[in-house]
């Protein structure tokens, strides 16, 4: 039985108390639902990748709740240091070389480096709080499926595998985290919730791109990592018959990301929508042309891993 708690102060103490005691609990963040473990207990970590049914070699993003517990966890950088004061609390991580030897080695998936986040959501900050260590939360979905923004998607994947599930609504930015890197140079390892240019203007330097001959292959970039039930056709003016169509701008659609044409809102609708269009038991859905732009990159980028051949 998978327990369904809401955000008040005495339920996050619950949920807190069942991850003390090495259990699992999903929980939101502003980005998408984590599924969490005390992060220096194997067993407990162990149980993440149970139920998710992950491949063991994808190490897991570490949750802290402040910038300096974060500093006791990982090693920080002068450029990890700027991107922390600037962007922490919120949709960024950093991956850094491991300090804590406390920390489960499943975590880091044997790995020197550990990634590292402090979300934003106020569930996420109290709920870390009140635990008081690393948590480690992938995103709360089995492996291979879309990440959940809601409590709802996270009980249709994972129901009875859990112990709680903390429901605080849906996520207000609806992609995961963008993922920086630092070795040798800042690099992006994965695009996100938080736009690859402000970052860059953080820094006062480019960040090298992924795939190019200088940057390792982050592990977890699989192809399929967000694929829906149904088949995808990208950059699609209109539908074919058989297909739903998922619009972005004024146009006639099953789903809108956007009729406005908001990149910002078009995230946040992104995983929901899919996971709408897929409950509709569509075969093949449809994607409007997205700007690849700001946010745009981050959702072209989960379009074409649910677009990836399987
Ligand atoms: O927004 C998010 O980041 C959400 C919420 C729950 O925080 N979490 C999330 O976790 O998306 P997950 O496990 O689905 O994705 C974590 C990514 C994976 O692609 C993994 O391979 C990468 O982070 N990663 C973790 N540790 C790493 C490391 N030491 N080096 C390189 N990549 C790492
Ligand atoms: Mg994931």
């Amino acid at each position: 039985m998978t327990l369904r708690l809401n955000s008040h102060s005495q339920s996050i103490q619950r949920a807190a108390t069942i991850l003390k005691d090495g259990g699992l609990v999903a929980f939101p963040t502003e980005t998408v639902y984590g599924l969490g473990a005390d992060a220096c207990n194997d067993h407990a970590v162990a149980g993440i990748f149970q139920v998710k049914g992950r491949p063991s070699f994808n190490p897991l993003i570490v949750h802290v709740p402040s910038v300096d517990m974060a500093s006791q966890i990982a090693q920080m950088s002068d450029a990890a240091e700027r991107l922390a004061g600037a962007f922490w609390p919120g949709p960024l991580t950093l991956v850094l070389p491991v300090k804590m030897d406390r920390l489960s080695k499943l975590v880091t998936a044997g790995l020197s480096t550990v990634a590292v986040r402090v979300p934003a959501h106020p569930v996420a900050q109290q709920l870390l709080q009140q635990f008081g260590g690393p948590v480690a939360a992938p995103s709360a979905n089995p492996s291979g499926r879309i990440s959940p923004t809601t409590a709802d998607h996270v009980l249709q994947g994972l129901d009875g595998q859990i112990d709680a599930v903390i429901d605080a609504g849906p996520c207000d930015v609806g992609l995961e985290s963008t993922i920086i890197g630092f070795d040798p140079a800042p690099t992006l390892l994965r695009s996100g919730g938080l736009p690859v240019e402000v970052i860059e203007q953080a820094l006062g330097q480019p960040l090298l791109l992924p795939g190019t001959p200088q940057t390792p292959n982050a592990p977890g970039q699989l192809s399929s990592h967000y694929a829906p039930n149904a088949t995808l056709r990208l950059n699609a003016t209109t539908p074919e018959p058989g297909e739903l169509f998922l619009g972005f701008g004024k146009m006639p659609a099953d789903l809108n990301l956007s009729p406005a044409g908001d990149l910002t809102e078009a995230a946040a609708n992104l995983f929901r929508h899919l996971h709408d269009l897929d409950a509709r038991g569509a075969d093949r859905i449809a994607v409007a042309p997205i700007p690849e732009t700001g946010l745009g990159r981050a959702i072209n980028d989960r379009l074409r891993r649910a677009a990836a051949p399987r």
